[in-house]
């Protein structure tokens, strides 16, 4: 694919309002309890940075994952694994997973089976783009930012061919003919 332009979708200040409003919600939930907070690299980094530090304390920890999943070109397969696990336990620990899109939700099915086999004491998904009408196999947010029906998206954290995580905003790539 070539690059024509880039179109934004959701702005800068638009991004940073619904992440302080997410963060509230997860606040009034959690109310002060343990939580492990876990970054789902690499796309969720900018998201997380600015949604963990409006995370009220004192018991948040923070640990990152990687996943890779086969034979993908633009969007996931279903043979889902780690590139790189976490360090800390989940066994008996709230957890809130941080993921920037979900699209046909091989990733998030893969990890939130994982920690759910681990014996995490709650497991709950924090998503900034939900893209559920590409839905392959069923996996629920139980935090949203934005739902997103179609469009390849880059820019705060989102990549194509490993560029564009940089940008503040969200934009659309619109594809030479
Ligand atoms: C993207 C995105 C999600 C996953 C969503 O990650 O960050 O993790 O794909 O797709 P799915 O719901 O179809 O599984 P990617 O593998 O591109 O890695 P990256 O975050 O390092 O860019």
């Amino acid at each position: 694919m070539r690059v024509k332009e880039l179109r934004q979708v959701y702005g800068e200040e638009q991004i940073q309002a619904r992440v302080a409003e997410m963060a509230a919600e997860i606040n009034a939930l959690y109310n002060g309890e343990d939580l492990v907070v876990v970054c789902v690299l690499k796309g969720a980094f900018m998201f997380f940075g600015d949604l963990t530090r409006r995370l009220q304390g004192p018991q948040v920890e923070i640990d990152f994952v990687r996943l890779t999943s086969y034979g993908r070109s633009a969007a996931s397969s279903g043979t889902v694994s780690f590139v790189k696990d976490l360090e800390l336990s989940v066994a008996g620990r709230h957890v809130l997973v941080v993921e920037d899109i979900v699209d046909t939700g091989y990733s998030m099915e893969f990890l939130l089976r994982q920690f759910a086999a681990r014996e995490a004491k709650s497991l709950r998904l924090a998503v900034l783009v939900d893209k559920q009408e590409r839905r392959e196999v069923p996996v629920h947010a139980d935090f949203t930012g934005f739902a997103l029906s179609g469009g390849f998206i880059v820019g705060y954290g989102l990549d194509y061919a490993e560029r564009y995580r940089e940008l503040p905003a969200i934009f659309e790539i619109i594809p030479e003919d």
